[in-house]
């Protein structure tokens, strides 16, 4: 009878621990599943629009975004700084990247003394043949699709050194937007000049600025837009 009662007793014991210990890993999984829990409600979540794979819906429309934005220009010729002015301001107003047109040899205020019949400028603009030379390498024009053209009216017309430009460089991708600055004659006979020289290239309009000032290349650049 007392061996019974002692086995009896060694059932309920081991049973009571056994169960005591199921008790105890089943607690243990819940939390860790709590922790799960807590990283995926928070972390993982909130952060895939910002990084890993999952964010390529994002970089998609950037890229979207950025394939179809247009590349722009403003290459310029300023031999005494007013065009580079007005340049300037495109380049900022519209956020272009922006060229140079520096000649090799630099116009002195002697050359461009167009009281005098003999000035270098002069001499230029009554040489249909005259094309002075450009000292920068500008081949990189041809991968712009909008172009902001500007020089400063000589004799009426483009300088030179605008026609070495255009016929150096390919820019027969690119919609081109003439401008210029004068002591008041208009840019239209330069334009006119130009789009009969090179047909090829595409000039969507002309803007002389009399008084540069960025108000006035806002106006300008949102009358085209
Ligand atoms: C050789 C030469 C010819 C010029 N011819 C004209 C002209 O025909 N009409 C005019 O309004 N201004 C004329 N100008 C004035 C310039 O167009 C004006 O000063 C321009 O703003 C200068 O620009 P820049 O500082 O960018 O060189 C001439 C200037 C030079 C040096």
């Amino acid at each position: 009878m007392k061996k019974r009662c002692a086995a009896i007793l060694m059932v309920l014991i081991f049973t009571f621990v056994f169960a005591a210990g199921c008790g105890q890993t089943s607690a243990t999984d819940d939390s860790s599943n709590d922790v799960r829990q807590s990283v995926q409600n928070t972390g993982v979540p909130d952060s895939k629009p910002d990084s890993g794979p999952e964010s390529d819906l994002g970089t998609g429309i950037e890229t979207k975004d950025t394939a179809t934005e247009k590349k722009i220009a403003v290459v310029y010729f300023s031999a005494t700084g007013t065009t580079a002015e007005a340049a300037n301001l495109i380049a900022k107003v519209t956020g272009a990247d922006i060229f140079e047109i520096v000649p090799e040899e630099q116009y002195t205020s002697e050359d461009l003394n167009y009281n005098d019949d003999n000035c270098r400028a002069n001499k230029e603009m009554n040489d249909d043949t005259a094309r002075p030379v450009i000292a920068d390498d500008l081949s990189m024009v041809s991968e712009y699709d909008i172009i902001y053209l500007g020089y400063p009216i000589w004799w009426g017309t483009a300088p030179r050194i605008v026609q070495t430009f255009l016929e150096s460089y390919d820019i027969s991708q690119a919609t081109v937007h003439t401008f210029c600055t004068s002591g008041g004659s208009g840019i239209e006979k330069s334009v006119e000049d130009l789009q009969d020289l090179y047909p090829d290239v595409n000039i969507a309009d002309g803007k002389r600025f009399g008084a540069v000032s960025e108000e006035a290349v806002k106006d300008w650049i949102e009358s085209i837009n």
